[in-house]
């Protein structure tokens, strides 16, 4: 869904992205936010014969696209630096949409061997049960291994930046520079690090997925997930994982995901502080080696 009144990292600066992006306020008199619209359909045009009614480009019913889900699309693709995006239910459903829609029947993954339960779940258990998709997992920081994992049928590679449990930390460059040699997707997990902390794509990462209950709400009071990457990339994902398996946003959440996430910057800002004051105090304390 590429939208010419999207707000482009060139024209704002990078923390106030936080604060408009996704906003498409437009002449007098118009809000400053969008407003939420809990409605599951919108107006058909006087002539729908013609319409594709699965198409998420025209807002016609909330699980193929809706005006919040929109906005928080656009804001995640300006803090991503994302051509495209799209917002799901979960943190998990972003996950699981990723590897449906593009890992199929006979196809091989590499996954990190520290990740979160859920990938780890979805890889050791129900994908190559029901799909019979084969899973290698490896230490994600040993590149050889990673390369020596890779078969001609590998289709993806997926890890974390830093890694939930542990925080293993992956080389993402040097990760995508495999990916992109061998033709293959790498999908990477950047819960832990949202923008501006680090925007993977910038490193070559063909996927972003996001749990956006965590850091990019803050507020503990909503769910949602989002992949982020190339409009050639998230396509297959929205139109399989969201209009046709329905795994779609709430607007509610949605607005609140947007406006929780104003805060981003400055809300890491002090994650950092207090994490750097709490390391101090252990390194200070000689019974903690
Ligand atoms: C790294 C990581 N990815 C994905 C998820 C899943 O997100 P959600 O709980 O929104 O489904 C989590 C949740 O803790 C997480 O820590």
């Amino acid at each position: 869904m590429n939208r010419p009144d999207k707000l482009r990292p060139e024209s704002i600066g990078e923390r106030t992205l936080s604060v408009h992006g996704g906003n498409h306020a437009e002449g007098e008199g118009a809000a400053i936010r969008v407003p939420i619209i809990m409605a599951n359909s919108y107006h058909l045009p006087p002539d729908p014969s013609t319409m594709d009614w699965s198409n998420p480009e025209h807002l016609t019913y909330t699980r193929n696209t809706g005006i919040n889900q929109i906005a928080l699309q656009d804001k995640l693709c300006a803090l991503e630096h994302g051509e495209d995006a799209v917002a799901l239910a979960s943190g998990v459903a972003g996950l699981h949409a990723v590897f449906f829609g593009h890992v199929s029947v006979g196809d091989h993954v590499v996954v990190s061997d520290t990740t979160y339960e859920a990938t780890y779940k979805l890889w050791t258990s129900l994908l190559p049960r029901k799909y019979g998709i084969e899973a290698t997992f490896v230490d994600i920081t040993d590149h050889e291994a990673v390369v020596a994992a890779i078969r001609p049928n590998t289709a993806l590679i997926a890890t974390e930046v830093i890694a939930n449990p542990t925080t293993k930390v992956a080389d993402i460059a040097a990760l995508a520079a495999i990916a992109n040699e061998h033709n293959i997707i790498l999908m990477v997990d950047s819960t832990f690090t949202p923008p501006p902390l680090y925007r993977p794509l910038d490193d070559g990462a063909g996927l972003v997925v996001h749990s956006l209950t965590k850091y990019i709400n803050g507020h503990g009071d909503a769910m949602g997930g989002a992949v982020i990457g190339s409009t050639k990339l998230v396509d297959p994902i929205r139109s399989e994982a969201m209009v046709d398996v329905g795994g779609v946003i709430s607007p509610f959440n949605a607005w609140l995901i947007m406006r929780g996430s104003v805060t981003l910057p400055l809300r890491l800002r002090q994650h950092q502080e207090s994490a750097l004051e709490l390391a101090r105090f252990l390194e200070a304390d000689d019974r903690i080696a």
